[in-house]
This record gives structure tokens, C-alpha cells and sequence, in this order.
């Protein structure tokens, strides 16, 4: 098919006139010439004047079986014959109930109920607010149960109550004062987790972790047995434990979900990203029956859970749900994922020689490279990518932290191109701009 004809020019022109871009210092991205994605296959996108790039970060950490990938794309185009959009609110639909079913299958045992809504951070909302109304309606000294720990560097999403529990200070410091006040704990360290418990017995709602990795916070990678430990203790002081595997979710660490690894039912399990094959904007937020069961009474009790988004469980995203779940099953997606983390961990050696690498991070698919010495104004994360994108790959940085997250269906041969791309990327970025290492 031939490409659509498109003006590279003006789409640049009128981007720049018009949009503004998250997480994006618009004075720069003006300065720069924007690569604009016109189309995509398999793990290559392409732009506006037919370059082709390798995804190196599944288009935010979403894409998982690669773009235009036939079964997701036919099961959206059969639910566009029937409706593409009807509530949840006071209706149903057969998608959204036969996607509960599965996920409940595939989710931890225990996590038999599932609430829909459409991004990460409102499927965190959602299990936040859930928590804290539980405890408000389980009555007397329960009703204390108001506060959520979180971990330093977490990151929850950018509305207001996942941005409470968030602990980037650049993300997070400045809303403050607009935010509640979370308790923090240190990442990977059991004993403060612990400690924080046992100050505020009786206080806390729920903890809540990206269990394995924290994603955001530059591919931070937990010990092994944390996840489990944080689960006896929040057992022990009778708090709720959020799992939050909006980026972790859907085959990332190697198994469907990372609580697997350490055989963890939380009380929520938060999904986005991964869930439609990174096709459409779809969460859950799953929880158990003691939960539920806690927001049951006569109407004039009013224990409802009085949220719902507009587009929660829209049918075309559940279609591409149903779907992506079909090809992990066809394509064996998770059996054949351990020779690629072994790759990668074999091809993240050598970048890890690299001079200007301090430390390489990995867990299953998910991995950050970070660089040491460069002062933030160096943007020097941000000229790597630049480097790379000449060399027909994609990745993005947290800071100095180069991520790589690549679909679950790169082939051996591109993941290997990839990981050549970066190393070369860092070497020709550091090695241009010498100065700007702090002495
Ligand atoms: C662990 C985690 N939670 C929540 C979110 C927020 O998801 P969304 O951007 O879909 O709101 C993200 C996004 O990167 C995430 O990594």
C-alpha cells in the first residue's frame, strides 16, 4: 500500500504552532526538528519521510506484541460492526465481562473482582480511594486507617492522588501543597518499611509499591524476597498492599505479572499500559472479595464507590484486551521471552564497559543504562537519544538514564541492533561534547 502523502514541513510547523507535549520543555522541542510518526510495523516505527526506527520503548512502555499486529488489529475492527463505545455505569457489555473472567485467570489468586477505567494513574486513584473507603466503612478504630506509604522515587502517575504517593521531586516536589501526605519508605529496605509500620500502627490504609521495579525512578530494581517480606508485614499490621504493575504488568519482568515471582496476591492489582497490547487507553484496578464485600449495604447506607470515568471499559479497548491475551496464548509470548532477556542481559555487558556508563539495570524486558558524572544541564540522557534516533532507534531518557523497554515481540536480530545502537549513541554523544563531564 502506497504511503499517505504527508507534508513533513507543515505537520512540523503546525505541531510547533499548536501542541503541547507531556513531560516536554516546550522551548527545546521547539529548537529541535520534531520526528513525527506517520505509521508503524512490528517493532519499526516510521515517520513522515519514511525513516524507520526500532521501538525501543514499546511506545511508552505499552506496545507489547508489536504495532498492526493482525489478531488485535481484526478483534478492534470486528467490535467497531457492533458499538464502539456504551457505558458501564448502570450497563454492561459481553467485552468487558469476558475480559474480567480472564484477567481474573490470569491475575494472582484471590483478585476476583475487577474495576475498569482508562489510564495507569486512574487505575492507582482507584485503588487508593477504594482502600481508604473501606477502612472509613469498616467502623470503629479501623475508621483511623487514613494514611498510604509509599517508597522514595515512586512514581504512580501524574493525578493528584497518585502524584501524593509519588517520590520524584522533580515530578512531584512542586504540587506539594496541593497534594495529601503520604509516608514514605526506602526502596528495597524491609526493615524501614518495618519501622514506618510500626510508628503509624493503626493509621495506614494501604502500602503501595511498584513490586520488582521502579520503572520511573530509572529502572530501580528491588532484592529479591522484598516483595514478599513487604507482604507478611503489611499482613502483620492488617494494612492493604497495592501492587502497582502499570508498567510491569503483562509479561515485562518475564512472567505475566511480577507479584508471580515472588508468589504475592496483593489486595489491588493495578494494569494499564500493557492491557490492550499498547493499542488503546483501557486499566483495571483488581481487588479481592473482602474488599467488595466491604462496599456492600442498602442504598441509604451509601456504600457505593462513587467513581467511574467516562470511558471506563469502553468495548473497543476490551476487544483489543481479549485479543492481546489470545496472542500471548498463539505465540507462546511468555515461554519465548527467556532467551531475549538472556540476550539482552549478554548484550547489556558490553555497554556496561562503556566508560561513561555507571551502572546497568536490568529485569526481564526492562532495563535503564545509566550515565555517571554529566551535569543535568548536559542533557546528556537526552543527546544519547538523539544519537540513537540518527541510528534508527527510539529509546528515552529518565534523566541520565537511558531505558530500554522493547516489545515482548523484537527478534533476537533487532534487540541486538538496538543494544548496538545505544552503546554506539553513548559513545558518540560522550565522546563529542568531552567537556561536559564534571570533573
Ligand atoms: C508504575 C506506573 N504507574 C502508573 C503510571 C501512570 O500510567 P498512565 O501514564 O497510563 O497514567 C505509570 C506510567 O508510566 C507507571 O510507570
Amino acid at each position: 500500500m502506497a504511503p499517505i502523502p504527508v507534508d513533513h514541513a507543515a505537520l512540523a510547523a503546525a505541531d510547533r504552532d499548536h501542541l503541547w507535549h507531556p513531560f516536554t520543555q516546550q522551548r527545546g522541542w521547539s529548537d529541535e526538528e520534531p520526528l513525527i510518526v506517520e505509521r508503524a510495523q512490528g517493532t519499526d516505527l516510521i515517520d513522515t519521510r519514511g525513516r524507520r526506527y526500532i521501538d525501543g520503548v514499546s511506545s511508552l512502555w505499552c506496545n507489547v506484541h508489536g504495532h498492526r499486529h493482525p489478531r488485535i488489529d481484526r478483534a478492534i475492527r470486528a467490535q467497531l460492526d457492533r458499538v464502539a463505545h456504551s457505558t458501564m455505569l448502570g450497563l454492561s457489555h459481553p467485552l468487558a465481562i469476558r475480559l474480567a473472567r480472564r484477567l481474573v485467570e490470569l491475575a494472582p489468586p484471590g483478585l476476583n473482582r475487577v474495576f475498569y477505567s482508562d489510564s495507569g494513574s486512574t487505575a492507582v486513584e482507584i485503588a487508593l480511594k477504594m482502600a481508604f473507603q473501606y477502612w472509613r466503612q469498616a467502623g470503629g478504630g479501623e475508621s483511623r486507617r487514613t494514611r498510604f506509604v509509599s517508597l522514595r522515587e515512586a512514581y504512580h502517575g501524574d493525578t493528584v492522588g497518585a502524584v501524593s504517593v509519588g517520590g520524584i521531586d522533580l515530578f512531584h516536589g512542586l504540587y506539594r501543597a496541593l497534594l495529601f501526605d503520604a509516608l514514605t519508605a526506602e526502596p528495597g529496605d524491609a526493615g524501614d518499611m518495618e519501622r514506618v509500620l510500626c510508628e503509624h500502627d493503626g493509621e495506614v490504609a494501604a502500602v503501595i509499591v511498584e513490586p520488582l521495579v521502579q520503572g520511573a525512578a530509572g529502572m530501580l530494581v528491588h532484592p529479591e524476597g522484598y516483595l514478599r517480606e513487604v507482604r507478611e508485614l503489611c499482613d502483620r499490621h492488617g494494612v492493604f498492599l497495592i501492587c502497582d504493575e502499570v508498567a510491569t504488568g503483562f509479561g515485562r519482568t518475564g512472567r505475566m505479572f511480577a507479584c508471580e515471582h515472588e508468589q504475592v496476591t496483593p489486595d489491588f492489582l493495578c494494569l494499564a499500559k500493557g492491557i490492550t497490547g499498547g493499542y488503546l487507553p483501557l486499566a483495571a484496578t483488581l481487588t479481592t472479595e473482602r474488599v467488595y464485600e466491604g462496599f456492600l449495604g442498602e442504598h441509604e447506607e451509601l456504600r457505593t464507590f462513587f467513581h467511574g470515568h467516562t470511558y471506563t471499559g469502553n468495548p473497543l479497548a476490551c476487544a483489543a484486551a481479549l485479543a492481546s491475551l489470545e496472542v500471548f496464548e498463539h505465540e507462546r509470548t511468555l515461554e519465548r521471552l527467556g532467551p531475549k532477556i538472556e540476550l539482552l542481559r549478554r548484550l547489556l555487558a558490553r555497554v556496561a564497559r562503556l566508560e561513561p556508563v555507571a551502572e546497568v539495570r536490568q529485569r526481564g524486558l526492562m532495563c535503564g543504562i545509566e550515565l555517571g558524572g554529566y551535569p543535568p544541564a548536559a542533557r546528556m540522557g537526552h543527546r544519547v537519544t538523539l544519537e540513537a534516533r540518527a541510528r534508527g532507534a527510539i529509546v528515552r531518557p529518565l534523566g541520565d538514564v537511558l531505558i530500554l523497554m522493547p516489545p515482548l515481540s523484537i527478534s533476537e536480530a533487532d534487540l541486538t541492533a538496538l543494544v548496538e545502537i545505544v552503546g554506539e549513541s553513548v559513545a558518540a554523544a560522550t565522546a563529542a561534547e568531552p567537556e561536559l563531564r564534571a570533573a
